[in-house]
């Protein structure tokens, strides 16, 4: 029996990226503050990624240069350039986490799912990301699964984690 301990279950597939969706999206958030955070955000919610044929759509809706753009979209870690796996992992790797031997942890996902962290395994199954706290560090060390959380994760939480990602 597992020590591990689900608590939501969300998320569904992705959409494939076509410019009239990625436009939909745009204009859907145009009229907000500061609009270039929201698309981007939206775009990953969406497509899993932030396509780079958005990256001129957003500028030119936003009158933005595509640099700035494209800068806004490098400077923050949590969006996507590549089309996610099938299945996303993300491990907490924040204090709580690596206090309670997360580090340990985040060490032997990676190697039992055969994949590194902020990469895509080239069967295109599961995509592994670091994350910064989940909100679940009185269960730590902690991670997500498909939008699943985990606490309390051991070995018998990685087995169960690298069979649904196919390992
Ligand atoms: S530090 Fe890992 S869930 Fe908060």
């Amino acid at each position: 029996m597992t020590m591990g301990h689900s608590v939501t279950v969300a998320r569904g597939r992705y959409e494939a990226w076509t410019p009239t969706r990625g436009s939909e999206i745009i204009t859907e958030h145009l009229p907000l503050e500061g609009a270039a955070m929201p698309i981007l955000h939206a775009m990953q919610a969406t497509f899993g990624y932030v396509p780079q044929d958005a990256v001129p759509m957003i500028a030119s809706a936003l009158n933005l240069s595509r640099a700035e753009v494209h800068g806004t979209l490098t400077f923050y870690h949590d969006f996507r350039h590549e089309p996610a796996g099938k299945h996303v992992v993300k491990v907490c790797v924040a204090e709580a986490c690596q206090a309670a031997g997360g580090r340990a942890t985040a060490a032997k996902i990676s190697k039992t799912l055969n994949v590194g962290y902020g990469e895509t395994r080239p069967d295109g199954q599961v995509t592994l990301e670091p994350i910064y706290c989940l909100g679940l560090c009185s269960c730590a060390p902690a991670a997500m699964v498909d939008g699943r959380l985990i606490g309390r994760i051991d070995d018998e939480e990685i087995e169960e984690i690298a069979a649904e990602c196919g390992a």
